[in-house]
């Protein structure tokens, strides 16, 4: 068994603030689709602004990524855990940034208010354009489904680093404990 070193608590704090927001946003966004009651007009107030906050808290995140090291994986990893490790570490990051960007495009293009609420409302990114908007819609659908998927394959591999390999992976993104 190793012991990795931890993930700064800023990281550590943003990490799973995010998770709960990103589950959460995956959620509403699909209660959003399957209901043409007022519940929609009452979830889609909350999908804009809290999607907006992925997006702002997504390029903090990067930015300190880019600036902070990452604690190194075990030494003892497979190649191909350790690239798909990274391949999703990335593309997880892309997504977080990239699904808000194509929200906040799609109502531009479909020429829809983008408000995030009382006074605030953020201006258009793209020209009105119904074939841009339908295209945008669809890659919203289906970028949230391989961020769904992304999303469980990483839980899937943080419980295997913690519970079956305990390799100090899962502790690294976790609180310390005294010894
Ligand atoms: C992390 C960010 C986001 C995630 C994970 C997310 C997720 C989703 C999901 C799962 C759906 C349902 C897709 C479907 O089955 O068709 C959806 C729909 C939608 N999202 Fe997002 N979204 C995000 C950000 C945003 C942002 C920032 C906006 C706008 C500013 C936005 C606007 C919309 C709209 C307008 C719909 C369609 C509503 C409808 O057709 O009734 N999303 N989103």
């Amino acid at each position: 068994m190793t012991t990795s070193p931890m993930f700064h608590p800023v990281a550590r704090v943003l990490h799973w603030l995010m998770a709960v927001m990103v589950l959460a946003m995956l959620f509403i966004g699909a209660g959003m689709v399957s209901t043409l009651s007022e519940k929609h007009t009452w979830l889609l107030a909350i999908h804009k602004p809290l999607g907006m906050t992925v997006f702002v808290l997504a390029l903090v995140r990067l930015a300190f990524r880019l600036t902070h090291r990452a604690p190194p994986l075990p030494a003892d990893l497979p190649l191909w855990q350790r690239f798909a490790a990274h391949a999703s570490h990335w593309l997880l990051y892309g997504l977080m940034i990239a699904m808000p960007l194509i929200g906040w495009g799609m109502l531009s293009a479909g020429g829809y208010p983008v408000s995030l609420g009382e006074g605030v409302r953020l201006p258009s990114i793209l020209p009105a354009d119904p074939v841009l908007f339908a295209w945008l819609r669809g890659a919203h659908r289906y970028l949230a489904w391989l961020f769904f998927l992304t999303f469980l394959a990483h839980m899937g591999a943080a419980l295997m680093h913690g519970l079956i390999r305990q390799d100090g992976v899962l502790r690294s993104m976790t609180i310390r404990r005294r010894r």
